[in-house]
C-alpha cells in the first residue's frame, strides 16, 4: 500500500505508488520537481521534508551529506515513503543562459 504524500503550497495530495520514489510520484501526478540526475548524484532533488517518514536509498555522500539529513533534508529522487509525507513544492529551475 502505497502513502499520501501532501504539497500544501500546491494545495495536492497525491498518492505514492508502493516502493514508488517521492520524485517518481510527484512526476507521475504532474507536480513538476526539481530534478536532473534521477539516481542519487546532482543533488538538485533535494528538499526539506516538512512531516513524515521516509527510507532513504542508496544515494552519493556529498548529493546528501548527513548533516543535511538531520536537518530533515531528503533527495526526492532517492526517498520512498515510510508514513504519509508532507512536502514543500520546488519545481524546476529554468535554465540560466550566460
Ligand atoms: S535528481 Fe540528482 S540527486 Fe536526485
Amino acid at each position: 500500500m502505497g502513502f499520501k504524500i501532501h504539497f500544501p503550497d500546491l494545495n495536492r495530495r497525491i498518492e505514492s505508488g508502493e516502493k514508488e520514489t517521492i520524485l517518481d510520484s510527484a512526476l507521475n501526478a504532474g507536480i513538476d520537481l526539481a530534478y536532473s540526475c534521477r539516481f542519487g548524484r546532482c543533488g538538485v532533488c533535494k528538499i526539506l521534508l516538512l512531516g513524515g517518514k521516509v527510507e532513504h536509498l542508496s544515494h552519493g555522500k556529498f548529493s546528501l551529506t548527513e548533516e543535511e539529513k538531520e536537518e530533515g533534508f531528503i533527495l526526492a529522487c532517492r526517498s520512498v515513503p515510510l508514513s504519509d509525507l508532507i512536502l514543500p513544492w520546488t519545481h524546476k529551475s529554468p535554465k540560466i543562459i550566460s
